[in-house]
């Protein structure tokens, strides 16, 4: 297993909409696994390929308090969207930020696991947060982008002033 990179916000790449995987085999498991450990290592409780800069559409969340149990979703669909949650939403692509954001409070969703078999899984909570969240990065979109201009004009200058002082 291997950590991987992950792109920063505003990192052009993370626009990137991710194809469908059209065959699970073992190089899409062991990609699974490496995302896997980057999330943990993060430390994080979602990550998209598209943040690992592979555009395909596979996402890996565990929103456990153990830290023990891994879901992969491949080509993830959301069947149904209810409810509203308000969360402080945040992002390993956007380090140290967190905002205010609204989405559904219950989704089920249909996708492929790593073995390859279509299967449903229903969230609520944090963990349909976190799939609604890690879906919108395989479409190309950051969740700042959720947010008014001039708050996403204010994280921008952030990260810009951090990066600066990194420098
Ligand atoms: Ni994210």
């Amino acid at each position: 297993m291997s950590k991987l990179t992950i792109l920063l916000y505003p990192d052009p790449r993370l626009h990137t909409v991710a194809q469908p995987v059209t065959e699970v085999n073992d190089e899409i498991r062991q990609l699974i696994k490496d995302m896997g450990e980057t999330m943990y290592a993060a430390p994080g409780v979602g990550l998209a390929a598209t943040q690992v800069d592979v555009h395909q559409r596979i996402i890996v969340i565990d929103t456990s308090p153990a830290r023990d149990s891994l879901r992969a979703y491949i080509n993830p669909e959301i069947l149904e969207a209810t409810g509203i949650a308000d969360c402080d939403e945040g992002c390993l692509s956007v380090p140290g930020i967190y905002e205010k954001t609204q989405r559904a409070q219950h989704v089920r969703v249909r996708a492929l696991g790593a073995d390859g078999e279509p299967f449903e899984h229903e969230a609520e909570g944090l963990e349909a947060v976190c799939i609604q969240h890690e879906m919108d990065h395989l479409d190309g979109k950051v969740f700042v982008e959720r947010l008014s201009r001039l708050k996403q004009q204010r994280i921008l200058a952030k990260i810009k002033k951090r990066q600066r002082e990194a420098a």
